[in-house]
């Protein structure tokens, strides 16, 4: 060993500059990172999981849901569009512009009558500056926005990219790696239906024709019908849902937190770092968990 000394730093050198790289960068890029306050509504981002839901990941974890589902939305690029939100008092100037910014309008077609209106999608940032600056010189309020584009974003998979800051909240992460079953990132927006989870988690292919899912019957408790059938028990378009021997079927608490973890997935916001276009609030998925359990326990 005549170069014991060159190995031993040559070896230092390796694990001091990996620890640079991949401990101590990222730690600077996102170790200090909170959520994102809105400070007009007081909203916090990512919105922090009710218990249940905070159970229930657990039970995704504990299932491997992870090895059929991601929770990773990728964006290929962004484009911008221009959405007029208010058309002013000068109607008759604006009547006349609107046809030479879009092809929908001809001098004599009648402004719309809702807005926001969108009036352009797709093009670039200046040409959405430009339309924006000659409809505000005609006393319209108008705006341009930035629209994410990309696969999984046409697919309604979540409104813009996944950044780290939406991982905040969650110990471990489960991003998943492959994708068998769809991405589950903004699955609470995408179907805020609790009672449709539990019916597809039960027998999948009860609602999802030719589904491959498995089905977690275990999440489920199975119990003799004597007399009238519990109100507990799993109901589909108001039919009662039995298994293979007839017998109804009735959530478990396990089934019930799995539930509202799903719900509790949305990517639904912009921020930042991932700027995007807000989608149309859907009636709080969670308020619908409590209020059908409740329903169902009177
Ligand atoms: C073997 C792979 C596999 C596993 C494991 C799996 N899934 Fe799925 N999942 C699928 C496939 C395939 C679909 C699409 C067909 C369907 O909707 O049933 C799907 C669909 C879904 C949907 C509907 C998504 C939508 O956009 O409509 C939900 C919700 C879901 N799975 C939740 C779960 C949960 C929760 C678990 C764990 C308890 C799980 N999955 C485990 C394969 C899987």
């Amino acid at each position: 060993m005549n170069n014991g000394l060159l190995l031993f730093f040559g070896i230092l050198v390796a694990m001091v500059s990996s620890w640079f790289g991949f401990v101590h960068s990222p730690q600077l890029q996102f170790g200090k990172q909170l959520p994102e306050l809105d400070e007009s509504t007081g909203a916090s981002f990512p919105v922090p999981r009710s218990g249940a839901a905070n159970r229930g990941r657990d039970i995704y974890r504990q299932n491997g849901c992870a090895s059929c589902h991601t929770q990773q939305v990728r964006q290929s690029g962004f484009s911008f569009s221009v959405v007029i939100e208010d058309f002013g008092t000068n109607t008759v100037q604006l009547s006349q512009l609107l046809p030479s910014l879009s092809s929908q309008f001809t001098p004599s077609s009648p402004l719309p009558e809702e807005t926001p209106f969108r009036l352009k999608e797709g093009i670039d940032l200046r040409t959405a500056e430009g339309i924006v600056k000659s409809l505000t010189e005609v006393g319209a309020v108008a705006m341009a926005l930035i629209s994410p584009s990309g696969a999984d974003i046409e697919r309604g998979w979540g409104i813009r990219r996944t950044v780290g800051r939406d991982y905040l909240l969650d110990s471990p992460v489960m991003l998943g790696n492959q994708r068998i079953g769809p991405d589950l990132s903004n699955l609470g927006n995408r179907n805020p239906d609790a009672n449709w989870h539990l019916v597809h988690l039960f027998q999948p292919r009860s609602v999802v024709q030719d589904s491959v899912m498995p089905h977690y019957g275990y999440l489920f408790e199975k119990r003799e019908i004597t007399g009238a059938a519990s109100a507990d028990a799993l109901r589909f378009n108001g039919e009662l849902v039995v298994d293979d021997e007839g017998r109804q079927v009735i959530p478990r608490t396990a089934a019930l937190d799995l539930v509202a973890y799903l719900l509790s997935l949305r990517l639904d916001e912009p921020i930042f770092e991932a700027p995007g276009e807000k989608s149309a609030t859907v009636e709080s998925a969670e308020e619908t968990l409590v209020s059908e359990q409740s329903g169902a326990t009177e």
